[in-house]
């Protein structure tokens, strides 16, 4: 918990592929007037850099600072959102498409592509008050979180929402290869040595399969703001 009346508020939302944390995350912060850090994004940019040098895959998981290092990689406000800059411009579509999805959780396993991570997302507090959504926010990087929300949600839904995300046909197989790809990347992320995900201690818990978008957002407002109140005596600042 924050202590120091005068530190930013944290809020973590983490949870597997699909489950909704970035929306969830950018809509919790912009009700309350903070900056939503996507630490997905950051890793889909390290990736990103990655593929440009043409470093083989079967490389990837012993690759050093060094490497790591030669990209710039920094966060920048753009109104409530914390915009992610690769060698100072916008990484573009090459951040979201399949591959770098795929490959980002294989680079995410490697320590020191985490390590060359964690002060770029711990600077998001530079700019004031965060709503953080990942893997390993409320476990790893900001432990002391005011509030910390798990998100969950059914292994199909979370593929059906994806694919609608994508602009995808919505039809039974679709759903069956979405559902498989996730899975193969919950594993990757679930079992990893380094900060593998789970639902830190503490957390809120909520299991979004049957749950509005709107209500989980009502649930994680209230609940933040109750916990600043309860800090401050006062309603969060914005
Ligand atoms: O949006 P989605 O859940 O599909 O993925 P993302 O949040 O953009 O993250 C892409 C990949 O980066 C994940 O599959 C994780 O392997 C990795 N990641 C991580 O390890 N730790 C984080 N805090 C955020 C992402």
């Amino acid at each position: 918990m924050n202590r120091d009346r005068s530190a930013p508020f944290v809020i973590t939302i983490d949870g597997p592929a699909g489950s909704g944390k970035s929306t969830t995350a950018r809509e919790v912060a912009r009700r309350l007037g903070w900056h939503h850090l996507d630490s997905g994004a950051l890793y889909r940019a390290l990736t990103l850099a990655v593929r440009r040098m043409g470093i083989p895959e079967i490389e990837w998981h012993a690759l050093t600072d060094d490497i790591f290092l030669q990209p710039e990689i920094s966060i920048a406000p753009a109104g409530t959102r914390l915009e992610v800059l690769l060698d100072g411009s916008d990484p573009g579509p090459g951040l979201r498409d399949a591959e770098t999805t795929r490959l980002a959780s294989i680079l995410a396993k490697n320590p020191r592509a985490r390590a060359r991570l964690t002060g770029v997302q711990r600077s998001a507090l530079d700019f004031g008050s965060v709503v953080a959504d990942g893997r390993d926010m409320g476990s790893v990087i900001f432990p002391d979180a005011d509030l910390k929300v798990f998100l969950t949600a059914s292994l199909e839904e979370r593929a059906r929402r994806r694919l609608l995300q994508d602009g995808r046909a919505v039809d039974g197989r679709s759903v069956r290869r979405e559902a498989e790809r996730i899975r193969h990347r919950d594993r990757t992320d679930a079992t990893r040595e380094v900060a593998p995900l789970r639902s830190p201690p503490g957390a809120l818990e909520i299991d979004t399969t049957e749950v509005s978008f709107h209500a989980q957002v009502r649930r994680i407002v209230g609940a933040a703001t109750e916990a600043a109140g309860t800090l401050t005596g006062q309603a969060p600042e914005k």
